[in-house]
């Protein structure tokens, strides 16, 4: 690819494809965004970089917004969705301690397991790929982090059992399910969970590296649900639209545990990437933009479901916002290969059993049309 403009990416030959991966869920205003272009020039132009040995004022704003329009007391920066994960790994372990401590038991007794749900992604470094689900992700790299428990999305009397007090000090969930297949959680098991974890003083951490930032018609994708707020929360994809940035929000009692040192990244929530992350989080978070997310969001739903219709390989299609999956009872690759050669960016998701279609949070009714039409196409050739 050499160049893109909104949801079109253009190869080096001219072809010109309309982009419903977003660079995996991230191009949330689509690329080459004007806004986003004169935010680069004009910081680049005052400072790029001062390492995290100072605060800088694009990085207080955009702390400022995140803590403002969420449950957070408190953010601390990294580059990428793994690395949030990692950070929210350590910080519950040093606030296991803490309370540990505090309640007059020795540190080294405090709780330091975790759990995390079948079909989740949480990353590819080793605490992160230690939650992940996917076997074929962990095993040429096994052992992995020691200490976590892997158990059904969805099922809160096997949650209830693996979640256990003075053992478990975080539970990793996704509130909506992104790699593993596009499962959105019901209110009922996050609800859940927040009181499991609370009878079990373990932190509850949503993952939103995916489903975060306006992807569901959302500001956040867990407040689709009512009353079922995280401790921390890791965000990532989207936030400076495709400049590497990552945050983990958090409660204040989790903060309150960190001092300065404890963790820290050369380039975390430099001035650069945090003025993109401005511009994106301004716009993102307009009801506006929301509404149409969850407009366009329906109608993808709507029009692959009456597109597809009588496909006998197909399934289900779910999803929330503009996260969709479309499941079908066999390997969706040559969908993907054939929607490409067609002109259109797809990706698959779970098993390789689900498409998934992402596009730029900007998208179009046309384009959404469009796209649609080629999915339809293509799925009635390719998948037999
Ligand atoms: C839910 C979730 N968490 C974490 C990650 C890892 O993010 P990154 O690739 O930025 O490290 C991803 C990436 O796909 C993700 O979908």
């Amino acid at each position: 690819m050499v160049r893109g403009k909104g949801c079109a990416l253009f190869d080096a030959s001219g072809k010109e494809f309309l982009d419903f991966t977003s660079g995996i869920a991230v191009n949330c205003l689509g690329h080459a965004d004007e806004g986003v272009a004169r935010v680069i020039a004009e910081q680049a132009r005052t400072l790029t970089h001062t390492s995290n040995l100072y605060h800088t004022e694009p990085g207080a704003t955009l702390a400022r917004k995140l803590t403002a329009t969420s449950f957070a007391d408190r953010v601390f920066f990294c580059n990428s969705g793994t690395e949030a994960n990692e950070g929210a790994l350590k910080f519950a372990r040093k606030y296991a301690k803490t309370r540990a401590q505090a309640l007059g038991k020795n540190a080294g007794d405090a709780a330091w397991e975790t759990v995390s749900f079948e079909n989740g992604f949480h990353g590819r470094t080793f605490g992160a790929l230690s939650l992940t689900w996917k076997e074929g992700y962990r095993a040429p790299f096994a052992p992995g982090l020691p200490g976590n428990t892997f158990t059904p999305y969805g099922d809160l009397e096997k949650a209830r059992q693996v979640i256990v007090k003075g053992r478990t000090c975080a539970v990793f969930v996704e509130p909506v399910q992104g790699e593993g297949g596009i499962y959105p959680a019901d209110a009922e098991f996050l609800r859940g969970l927040r009181a499991i974890c609370d009878e079990a003083d373990a932190l509850l951490v949503y993952d939103e590296v995916q489903c975060g930032l306006g992807r569901t018609g959302k500001l956040w994708g867990h407040q689709l649900i009512k009353d079922a707020e995280p401790d921390m929360m890791s965000v990532a994809k989207p936030l400076a639209n495709g400049l590497p940035i990552g945050a983990v929000l958090m409660k204040e009692k989790v903060a309150a545990v960190m001092a300065a040192g404890d963790h820290g990244s050369t380039f975390a929530g430099g001035p650069l990437v945090c003025a993109v992350a401005n511009e994106v989080f301004d716009r993102v978070s307009d009801p506006a933009f929301l509404a149409n997310v969850t407009e366009r969001g329906n109608e993808l739903k709507s029009s692959l479901t009456e597109k597809l219709a009588g496909h006998p390989r197909l399934r289900e299609v779910r999803g929330a916002g503009l996260l969709v999956g479309v499941q079908f009872d066999c390997p969706t690759a040559p969908l993907v290969a054939a929607c490409r050669a067609r002109g259109l960016l797809t990706i698959t998701a779970g098993k390789g059993d689900i498409l998934r279609l992402v596009p730029p949070l900007i998208v179009s009714s046309a384009q959404v049309q469009k796209a649609t039409d080629i999915v339809k196409e293509c799925a009635f050739e390719a998948l037999r």
